[in-house]
């Protein structure tokens, strides 16, 4: 059984990606069989100290780095030494400072690995830019899946997609020469900095055994799309990375969240060609803070709902403490019509914009930009409520405030609280500098620039939020 579900997301490069297949049970079961096959050579009421986890380097490229083509790639060696990590728990896999490796694509499954993996890298990673070392294009770059008792990658290194090779840009599509064999583009994808800690118990474990110094991570640069991608993955914890793209690459979001849940991002930089985070269907408990976002296209929740058959389903996201400088939108919604399912309890706090093109965003007619002709009117939509945004302050481009809502499904339950937005030197206000459309919303001042929404609840039990729109 396979638990990545690729659907629309095949044509674009693919998964940098955790998989938590089994139940937290599943685990502690099988956890509990291995301390008991331990115990039969340990006398009773005797604790042997642990043995060390071993350390599994990866040997120094075998092939100059003059010669980049598919040959000079190495996937062996690093696939050896991640089985050889699996064996025992907590081993770790090194990436040695002071090399580069050409690496790619590859899996690292952790379906016959002991828990609490540790991936150090402290040397940098290569992606390959030849077309051909690509195989069918269904691959991703780095891919991590099938991680049952959890992975750490950790480290002072880089991984640098140098996608420019595939940028190419012509503002809209990544121009990739079509492999004409598979008419496919070759997928690319990094993954970074998750954390896993499995248990309670485990976690505190673990921290007890971390030396507390200020952390530095890893970096991510130049990715040819997505920089990181979490599908289908529980307790990820994210923090100190950096994302490192121009404002200009495309489809390059930050970090991309889709099915997953219990989710912790924070102090990290992200300056990408996309959403700085991007989060899809699916997502739950995720909360993320202290991220600077810039440039880029800001934080966003969705497109959700383009696909019709299944629903979209997100809540209990929380953003704290972000600052945006010099992105296309600041925090911002968005669905696409026709769509079902629901957007429930979604916070934007303390959000320092400067320079932001369009900082406070609920779009239920979104449609991308390479679909227009696609979109029709329709009345069912993603349901959106409880949605605050709080503490939005700084300087904007275009619009301070563009919210437009379903006339079917109106969003309810929206707070604007202590918004202080004025135009970018060189921008004047505009009388269409807000803009509200079919949007319940309770104000608390500050709110600057003012804004007419709509007030009253009127359509409590309206039959427009019908069952099929309920996560
Ligand atoms: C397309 O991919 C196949 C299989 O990987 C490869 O043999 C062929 O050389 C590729 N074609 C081009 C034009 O790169
Ligand atoms: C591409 O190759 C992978 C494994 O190498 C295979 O699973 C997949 O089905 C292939 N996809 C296509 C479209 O040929
Ligand atoms: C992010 O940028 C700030 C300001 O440049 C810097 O102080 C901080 O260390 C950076 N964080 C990371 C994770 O690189
Ligand atoms: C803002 O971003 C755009 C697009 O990435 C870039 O061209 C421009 O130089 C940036 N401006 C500033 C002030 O950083
Ligand atoms: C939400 O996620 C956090 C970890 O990020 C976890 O500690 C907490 O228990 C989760 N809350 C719920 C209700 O599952
Ligand atoms: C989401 O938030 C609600 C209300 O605060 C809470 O009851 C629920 O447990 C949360 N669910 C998750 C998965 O965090
Ligand atoms: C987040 O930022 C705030 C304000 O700068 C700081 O007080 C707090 O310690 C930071 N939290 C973490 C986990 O770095
Ligand atoms: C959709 O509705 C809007 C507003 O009612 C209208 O301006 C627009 O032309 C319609 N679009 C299509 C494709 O019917």
């Amino acid at each position: 059984m396979s638990c990545i579900s690729l659907k629309r997301l095949t044509f674009m490069f693919v998964i940098a990606c955790v998989v938590w297949c089994s139940s937290i049970g599943t685990y502690i079961a099988r956890k509990g069989n291995y301390r008991k096959g331990r115990s039969k050579w340990n006398p009773p009421h005797k604790t042997t100290p642990k043995p060390k986890a071993p350390t599994h380097s990866i040997p120094p490229p075998s092939i100059g780095l003059k010669s980049l083509t598919c040959d000079a790639l190495e996937p062996r060696a690093f696939q050896d030494a991640w089985s050889d990590a699996c064996k025992v728990e907590r081993s770790t896999v090194l990436v040695p400072p002071k090399f580069t490796f050409l690496v790619g694509p590859v899996s690292f499954s952790g379906a016959n690995c002991q828990p609490n993996i540790v991936f150090q890298l402290d040397g940098i990673i290569i992606a390959p830019t030849d077309f051909q070392c690509w195989g069918n294009g269904s691959l991703p770059w780095l891919e991590f899946t099938y991680l049952r008792g959890g992975v750490t990658v950790q480290g002072k290194g880089i991984l640098d997609g140098r996608g420019s090779r595939w940028w190419k840009d012509d503002g809209k599509e990544p121009k990739i020469p079509l492999n004409t064999s598979f008419q496919q583009i070759p997928p690319i994808q990094v993954i970074y900095l998750l954390q896993f800690p499995p248990t309670p118990k485990d976690r505190n474990e673990f921290s007890g055994n971390m030396p507390r110094k200020k952390p530095t991570g890893i970096t991510i640069r130049n990715s040819p799309q997505f920089h990181l991608k979490f599908n289908h993955c529980k307790r990820v914890v994210v923090h100190v990375m950096t994302a490192d793209s121009p404002g200009d690459s495309p489809n390059t979001d930050g970090i991309h969240l889709h099915n997953s849940q219990d989710v912790l991002i924070h102090s990290s930089n992200l300056s990408c060609g996309d959403d700085c985070i991007y989060i899809q269907s699916g997502s739950t408990n995720v909360s993320i803070f202290n991220v600077s976002c810039g440039p880029g296209h800001g934080i966003s929740i969705g497109g959700l709902g383009r696909n019709y058959i299944s629903k979209a389903c997100v809540s209990n996201i929380t953003f704290r403490n972000i600052v945006m400088h010099n992105t296309t939108n600041g925090a911002r919604i968005k669905t696409w019509q026709g769509g079902r399912g629901s957007v429930q309890g979604v916070v934007f706090s303390n959000i320092q914009v400067s320079q932001v093109v369009r900082p406070i965003v609920i779009n239920q007619f979104y449609c991308g930009e390479k679909h227009k002709t696609e979109c029709r009117n329709q009345t069912a939509a993603v349901a959106l409520s409880g949605i605050t945004f709080e503490k939005i302050r700084g300087t904007y481009k275009d619009k301070a405030v563009d919210i437009a809502c379903s006339d079917n499904v109106p969003c309810r339950g929206i707070t604007l609280s202590a918004i202080e937005l004025t135009p970018a030197p060189n921008e004047r206000p505009r009388t269409d500098d807000t803009f509200c459309w079919q949007a319940f919303v309770e104000f608390t001042a500050p709110m600057v620039p003012p804004i007419g929404c709509l007030k009253t609840e009127k359509l409590l039990n309206n039959k427009a939020q019908s069952n099929r729109d309920v996560c």
